[in-house]
């Protein structure tokens, strides 16, 4: 995600969280972050409020226990009319292909009001029904397609 804002031009500081020592390694090699911190997104993120213009979280909603408590994280850390771009594993008619790996997946409406009660107006919703690829938990040879929905949100004012 980094590489991708700064090759459109995005000058600003870059932070980047995981819980993943190796994989905050593979993304300081980047050196397209300014710094990063590993950090369990299922607690009170460590940034003063209104700290960031954006926030992007890709590929990781689907792993929290508290997706509620991340948001209202999220709202916290963004400025006024701040946006959050947002991944979560979309819920569709079948089984949850990966329930078994414990991802959770999550419906247009649920999203929409989870973003809603913490603070959010969505500004744009979009769903790749193959954002990747895993072999299925009935028949390893087999792959199985993951559908993703993209939110793009704005922070609403007065609303930390
Ligand atoms: C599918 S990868 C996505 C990585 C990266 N965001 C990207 O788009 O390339 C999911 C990442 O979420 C991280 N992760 C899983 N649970 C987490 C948690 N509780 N707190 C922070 N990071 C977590 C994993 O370590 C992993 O790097």
């Amino acid at each position: 995600m980094a590489k991708e804002l700064r090759r459109s031009g995005m000058k600003g500081n870059i932070v980047g969280l995981d819980i993943s020592v190796g994989m905050l390694q593979r993304a300081f090699e980047t050196e397209c972050y300014s710094s990063v911190i590993c950090h369990d997104l299922d607690n009170d993120l460590p940034f003063t409020s209104a700290k960031f213009d954006i926030v992007t979280c890709c590929g990781a909603t689907e792993m929290l226990s508290n997706v509620d408590h991340f948001l209202a994280q999220l709202r916290r850390m963004l400025s006024d009319d701040g946006e959050a771009w947002i991944t979560f594993q979309y819920k569709t008619d079948s089984p949850n292909p990966i329930a078994h790996q414990g991802m959770k997946e999550y419906s247009k409406s649920e999203i929409e009001r989870m973003m809603t009660r913490n603070g959010f107006e969505l500004l744009n919703f979009t769903v790749t029904q193959e954002a990747y690829f895993l072999p299925s938990p009935t028949d390893k040879s087999k792959l199985v397609a993951i559908p993703f929905a993209m939110v793009r949100a704005k922070a609403l004012k007065n609303n930390k």
